[in-house]
């Protein structure tokens, strides 16, 4: 089955594909002819992951799924949640995180969680399914692989960052995993 991932992040791909590639075909944004930025002008995960989607349903008309992500801190209230890609304004993983580590100073509970909310739409509708993956922040920033906020996440039951934990081993765990590993149940129990 050929399934469009709404995403612009050539690391979500990657993932994804790791993730799916033996059971779907996975198409990207290019692979479907479209160039641009996708929609996110919500509040929340769940509305953002919807209006990335529908959007390109609305143009494509074949089955797409998007994937809308953010870290939540505890502390700080579950920021930088649904602002994680811009929090300390740009697209800068460097200063996201240093925001972060600085903001979390005074505080001792450094629980957080990776959350991902998948949106998949077809002909027939629509469907979400939310991963998560609990941890701690790092004291500082770790590690070289990943992406984004790799750097400064612990997952739970892990001493080391995902930024140093191999990609086979954030694939087995991760929000992104554990969110798609749904929608692959949802759809394989449509067939
Ligand atoms: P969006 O879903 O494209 O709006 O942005 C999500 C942002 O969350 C990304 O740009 C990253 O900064 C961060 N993020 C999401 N998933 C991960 C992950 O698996 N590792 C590290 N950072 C992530």
């Amino acid at each position: 089955m050929k399934l469009c991932f709404a995403t612009n992040n050539e690391h979500k791909l990657e993932e994804v594909r790791q993730i799916l590639g033996d059971r779907f075909q996975i198409l990207s944004l290019k692979d479907i002819g479209f160039e641009g930025e996708l929609p996110e002008t919500h509040e929340t995960l769940e509305e953002n992951s919807f209006e990335k989607a529908e959007y390109l349903f609305e143009r494509f008309q074949i089955p797409i799924f998007s994937d809308d992500s953010g870290l939540e801190v505890h502390s700080l209230n579950g920021r930088p949640g649904v602002h994680t890609a811009y929090y300390a304004g740009d697209r800068n993983a460097s200063k996201n995180m240093a925001k972060v580590l600085e903001e979390l100073a005074e505080h001792t509970d450094r629980s957080a969680q990776f959350r991902a909310v998948v949106t998949f739409i077809d002909t027939n509708g629509h469907h979400q399914f939310e991963g998560i993956i609990e941890g701690q922040i790092a004291p500082e920033m770790t590690g070289e692989d990943g992406f984004g906020y790799d750097p400064i996440f612990l997952p739970e039951g892990y001493n080391k960052t995902f930024a140093q934990l191999s990609a086979e081993v954030k694939n087995t765990m991760s929000h992104r995993k554990r969110s798609v590993e749904k929608l692959a149940q949802f759809l394989k129990a449509l067939n």
